[in-house]
């Protein structure tokens, strides 16, 4: 199948492994990964937690529509992985065809804490420092993801792999 602008864009909540899926994602489809966090860093040469602790939450937002406006220009042929509020973007379906990646809120902390350098990926995300209000995030971008869905994989206990193999069969790529 063709997908839109030939890109697909991965969203879903922090932790759910977006990232992790779109490196394994473009290794297998030999395309190029583009992540929005990392675009943002490089772009403003500032870490994601900096921006947020100087300039405040809404001038990241921003900051993630001019770049939503970039992709769905410029960019083609990619796997675009997304921060967990990207998905607000008003474009957000113009860039790509988006597929929510989907896990319970209890699995992705269990994720975060089983993962390598555990500590410093909970202290990157500011909006996880409160673990009751990251839980009532969750709630409610869950409505935003599946509004903005064209797919939703649930990854809960998948590995990359399977989840990988599980999006190729959906999007026939
Ligand atoms: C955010 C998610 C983060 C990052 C920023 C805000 C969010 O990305 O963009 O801290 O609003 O959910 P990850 O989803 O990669 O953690």
């Amino acid at each position: 199948m063709k997908t839109k602008n030939n890109n697909i864009v991965l969203i879903g909540f922090m932790g759910v492994g977006k990232g992790t899926t779109a490196r394994a994602l473009s290794k297998a489809l030999k395309t190029m990964n583009l992540d929005c966090d990392d675009l943002l860093e490089s772009s403003q040469n500032m870490k994601i937690k900096a921006i947020f602790d100087e300039f405040g939450e809404e001038h990241f937002r921003r900051l993630e529509k001019d770049l939503a406006k970039f992709l769905a220009t410029n960019v083609k042929n990619a796997i675009i992985s997304t921060g967990g509020g990207f998905a607000k973007v008003k474009n957000l379906n113009k860039i790509g065809t988006v597929i929510y990646l989907k896990a319970s809120f209890d699995a992705i902390m269990q994720r975060l804490k089983n993962s390598k350098n555990s500590e410093k990926k909970l202290a990157k995300r500011p909006l996880l420092s409160d673990l009751k209000k990251a839980e009532a995030l969750h709630l409610e971008r869950e409505k935003l993801y599946e509004k903005k869905a064209d797919y939703i994989v649930e990854v809960e206990g998948k590995t990359p792999k399977q989840i990988v193999k599980e999006i190729r069969i959906l999007l026939k790529v």
